[in-house]
């Protein structure tokens, strides 16, 4: 698989700012063409948008014939995608605590679960959600995704003899097995998943990491204060660049979990 180019800016102050995010990820929808060829929607049938950010793949499902409904935890998002496509449902929504029951043929998800820990909630609300015979289909970061990145946050605070705070890698990354045994926990029988490479290209050369550091781990950097984050990152950059900067660009070491599974 062909590497992925990905523009971050530096000091953006939302993380989940909606604008930025269309200007700046657009990448984040458009790799996700072969996960909507997964879902196949067909028309008529009740879809789950979940975490749809400000709604490109909704409306793409959409398209289609499929009813859908786009639901995210941000405000800013959901107000994004009903300006965008004032046709469409969306509501504001936390995937730890979906309300629906039975409702939906599918559930559908993009880039989304790694950033939600308590995966059992989201699965136990996903399958409510799904009427019996209904599908989940999704993809995020899987068993491994970033984790040359984490090893360099690590050797980091270590080379500096810094106390590692907690919450360095925060994200959910599962393997395929962890998945599986969690979807089947809750009634969801795993018939498609597999764990690719998806090496990501980060814009701006040589301000790239920095860039990704300071918008992805935003918090982070905030609780260490700038006087503690710049010579860190310089050190993450330093202990990173063998494995990771080539070209004159940094390439990060994504990984995504795809999966397809029914309820019974
Ligand atoms: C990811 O898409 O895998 C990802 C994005 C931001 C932070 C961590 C992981």
């Amino acid at each position: 698989m062909s590497a992925l180019h990905v523009k971050v800016q530096a000091n953006m102050t939302n993380q989940w700012d909606a604008v930025q995010y269309d200007a700046k990820h657009a990448f984040v929808y458009e790799k996700a063409k072969g996960l909507v060829e997964l879902l196949a929607p067909k028309p008529g049938e009740r879809i789950l948008d979940l975490g749809c950010g400000t709604g490109a793949l909704t409306a793409e499902i959409a398209e289609g014939g499929a009813q859908i409904l786009g639901v995210d935890q941000s405000e800013e998002m959901i107000s994004q995608a009903r300006k965008k496509f004032p046709a469409l449902k969306f509501e504001v929504s936390d995937a730890r605590e979906l309300r629906f029951t039975a409702e939906f043929d599918a559930v559908f998800s993009n880039a989304v679960l790694h950033w939600i820990p308590e995966a059992e909630q989201v699965v136990s609300g996903v399958a409510r959600a799904l009427k019996p015979g209904g599908r989940f289909v999704a993809e995020f970061g899987g068993k491994g995704n970033i984790q040359r990145l984490v090893e360099g946050f690590h050797r980091a605070f270590s080379a500096l003899r810094m106390e590692e705070p907690d919450g360095v890698s925060p994200w959910f990354y599962p393997s395929i097995a962890e998945y599986a045994e969690l979807l089947e926990r809750h009634g969801l029988e795993l018939r498609e998943a597999s764990l690719f490479e998806r090496p990501t290209v980060l814009e701006e050369g040589e301000r790239g990491l920095e860039n990704w550091i300071r918008q992805f781990r935003q918090t982070f950097i905030e609780k260490m204060g700038n006087e503690n984050a710049q010579p860190w990152i310089q050190e993450v950059e330093r202990q990173c660049r063998s494995d990771l900067f080539r070209d004159g660009s940094w390439e990060l070491d994504y990984r995504r979990l795809r999966i397809a599974a029914w309820k019974g």
